[in-house]
């Protein structure tokens, strides 16, 4: 990796988000990468200068045949002199990542408690939210949410350059992807997951108080390795910056402090929990605990109190597309209009490399269920219960609008069971080019429902002969 590649990079992170970056990675970008490589590779005088800071630390620097360099946006990159691929990280070569003992806020917080806190007077709605996406969105890295093989045979990871390789590591209690490059290699420590495993987990460390993403993620389909979407095949980059709209999505609280993928640690709450879409909850709180026996309750929003669209731009937060936020991340309340805070989608991002999640705020607006009745994402979705793949209580929330099956135009069909499965023929999965995830084994789409609920006579058929996807 390189200087070039590096800002680019940020940038467009910074823009679209996970999956929607992999679809920058084009082959002009490899042949851009290789110039700038050379260029790097006849900028050798700056190597001697490198190395001298790197003699003042002890351990495994990488010998002497590497080209080192500190380039703009204090990242190292580390390269052979005749060779393409790199590495990339934001520590300095033969140090380990730090995290800062600096822990002092930058902002007051609003009021955001955490989940644990509702647990005493909301038990029920506090247990069966656990098992959520929403709330495995993101967590702590431990034996119990990181998934994949860390024992030999299934832990490495080879790319398609021999030179360059990674193991998943556990030592412990602690997880690490340690990077071999040439006869070069060093740990990265893996701290946070990102993702319930439906499709992926990737994984996120802290150095000093800036957030970065591992080279290599795990995929839940066949539990393999990959590089992580986006992530050239053949590099080992460790230096990719989480920015704060990637975390307004997956996190419920955090400390930004102020630039690119600077955060206090320790503040983070993280998955998507009760305060993303009932508002911080402090007040809510202390009143409540200094007052058992008030039996209304204070300080807290119900959604289902809202008229209509606010309800629905509670979740547009992160299901509207590849919206960009007005101001500061966090600011959204519910009962705020979402334009408020966010711009609207854009919509040839969308096309060409949206976020990694369709939009279906809009997709749903287009139906006509959602047209000739008050509809809102709760018709469908409880979202204090994991429902996922539940596809018969699915269909039972189709019937509370549409009396019998036989309201079906299509009913009845030789073969088909129309009360558990509405929603193959009528919000099929599609996988689209916007959804890539890259890797040496191939390209993965994975497929969301579209929920643009209409007659498909396409996916009718694909349902009938068996193959549900549309790709
Ligand atoms: C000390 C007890 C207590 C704690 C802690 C508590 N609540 Fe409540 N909450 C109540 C009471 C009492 C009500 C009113 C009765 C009811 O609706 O259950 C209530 C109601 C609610 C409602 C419905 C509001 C309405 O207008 O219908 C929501 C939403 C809510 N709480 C969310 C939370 C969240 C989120 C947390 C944790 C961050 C939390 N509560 C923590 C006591 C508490
Ligand atoms: C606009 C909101 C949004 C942004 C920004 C965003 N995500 Fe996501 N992400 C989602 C949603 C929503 C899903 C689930 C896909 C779906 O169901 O629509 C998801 C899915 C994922 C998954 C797979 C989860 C699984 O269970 O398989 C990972 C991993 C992930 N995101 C990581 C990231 C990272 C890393 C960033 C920042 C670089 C990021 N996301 C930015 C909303 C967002
Ligand atoms: C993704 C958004 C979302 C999350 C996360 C969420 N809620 Fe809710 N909650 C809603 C919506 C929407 C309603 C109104 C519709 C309904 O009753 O389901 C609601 C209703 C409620 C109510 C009042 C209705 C009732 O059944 O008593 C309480 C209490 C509540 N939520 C507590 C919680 C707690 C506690 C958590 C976290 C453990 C939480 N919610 C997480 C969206 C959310
Ligand atoms: C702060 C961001 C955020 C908000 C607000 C939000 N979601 Fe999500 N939602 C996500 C992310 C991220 C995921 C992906 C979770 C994963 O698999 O890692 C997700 C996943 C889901 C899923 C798939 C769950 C599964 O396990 O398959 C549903 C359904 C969903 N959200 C519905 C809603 C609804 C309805 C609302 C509004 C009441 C809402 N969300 C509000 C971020 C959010
Ligand atoms: C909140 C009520 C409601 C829910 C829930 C609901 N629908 Fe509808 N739906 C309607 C209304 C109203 C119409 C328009 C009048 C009609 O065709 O019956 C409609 C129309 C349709 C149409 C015809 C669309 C067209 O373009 O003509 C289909 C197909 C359909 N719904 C399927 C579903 C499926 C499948 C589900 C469950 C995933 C579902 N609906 C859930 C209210 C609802
Ligand atoms: C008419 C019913 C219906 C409505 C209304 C609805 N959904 Fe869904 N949604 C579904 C079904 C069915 C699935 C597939 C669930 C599964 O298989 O786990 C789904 C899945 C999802 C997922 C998981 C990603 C995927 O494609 O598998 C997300 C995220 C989601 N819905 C968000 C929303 C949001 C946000 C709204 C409101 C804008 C909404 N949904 C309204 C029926 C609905
Ligand atoms: C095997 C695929 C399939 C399944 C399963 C299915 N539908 Fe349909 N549905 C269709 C087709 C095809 C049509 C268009 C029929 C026509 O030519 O009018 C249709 C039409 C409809 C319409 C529009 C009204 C009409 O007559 O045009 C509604 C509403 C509807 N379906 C609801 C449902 C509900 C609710 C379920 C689940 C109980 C369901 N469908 C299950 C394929 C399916």
């Amino acid at each position: 990796m390189n200087y070039k590649r590096g800002i680019v990079f940020v940038v467009i992170v910074a823009v679209v988000g996970w999956f929607g970056y992999s679809m920058m990675q084009t082959k002009r970008d490899d042949d851009r990468f290789r110039d700038l490589v050379k260029s790097q590779q006849q900028r050798k005088s700056s190597e001697a200068e490198s190395s001298a800071l790197l003699e003042a630390t002890k351990v495994t620097a990488p010998p002497s045949d590497m080209l080192v360099n500190l380039i703009p946006g204090n990242v190292w990159f580390v390269g052979k002199y005749e060779d393409g691929g790199g590495v990339e990280i934001p520590f300095r070569p033969g140090e380990s990542p730090q995290k800062t003992d600096d822990i002092t806020p930058h902002h007051e917080n609003p009021g955001f408690v955490g989940p644990e806190q509702c647990q005493e007077c909301h038990r029920e709605k506090y247990q069966s939210f656990l098992a959520t996406g929403h709330y495995k969105t993101c967590r702590p890295v431990n034996e119990l949410t990181i998934d994949g093989i860390f024992d030999s045979g299934g832990n490495r990871f080879q790319t398609s350059d021999p030179n360059v390789s990674f193991e998943m590591i556990q030592q412990g209690d602690e997880f690490l992807q340690r990077a071999h490059f040439f006869d070069w290699s060093f740990d990265v420590p893996m701290e946070i997951i990102m993702g319930s495993s439906k499709m992926a987990q990737t994984y996120l460390y802290w150095h000093r108080d800036g957030l970065y993403q591992h080279n290599v993620t795990h995929i839940t389909d066949g539990d393999q390795w990959i590089n992580s979407p986006g992530y050239i095949d053949g590099d080992a980059a460790y230096a990719r910056p989480i920015p704060q709209r990637c975390l307004d999505c997956h996190m419920t609280y955090f400390d930004f402090r102020g630039e690119k993928n600077h955060y206090t640690p320790g503040s983070l709450i993280m998955g998507v929990t009760c305060e993303r879409c009932h508002g911080p909850a402090k007040d809510h709180v202390d009143f409540h605990r200094d007052n058992r026996d008030a039996l209304e309750a204070v300080g807290i929003t119900n959604p289902a109190e809202l008229e209509r669209q606010l309800q629905m731009d509670i979740c547009g937060q992160c299901h509207g597309g590849s919206r960009e936020l007005k101001g500061d991340a966090l600011s959204f309340r519910p009962g705020d209009p979402l334009e408020e805070h966010y711009y609207p989608p854009d919509e040839e991002a969308d096309a060409k490399n949206s976020v990694h999640t369709s939009n279906q705020l809009n997709r749903l607006s287009q139906s006509e269920c959602f047209r000739q009745s008050q509809m809102t994402c709760i018709d469908c979705h409880d979202p204090h219960h994991n429902e996922r793949g539940n596809e018969v209580l699915f269909s039972s929330r189709c019937m509370n609008c549409h009396e019998s099956e036989s309201d079906c135009g299509y009913y009845p069909h030789e073969g088909v069971n129309f009360a558990e499965n509405c929603v193959d023929c009528h919000m099929p999965r599609r996988s689209t080019e916007k959804l890539r995830l890259e890797s040496v084994q191939g390209d993965v789409f994975p497929p969301l429902r579209d929920h643009y609920i209409r007659v498909d006579q396409a996916a009718t058929e694909r349902f009938l002969n068996g193959s549900e996807d549309d790709d």
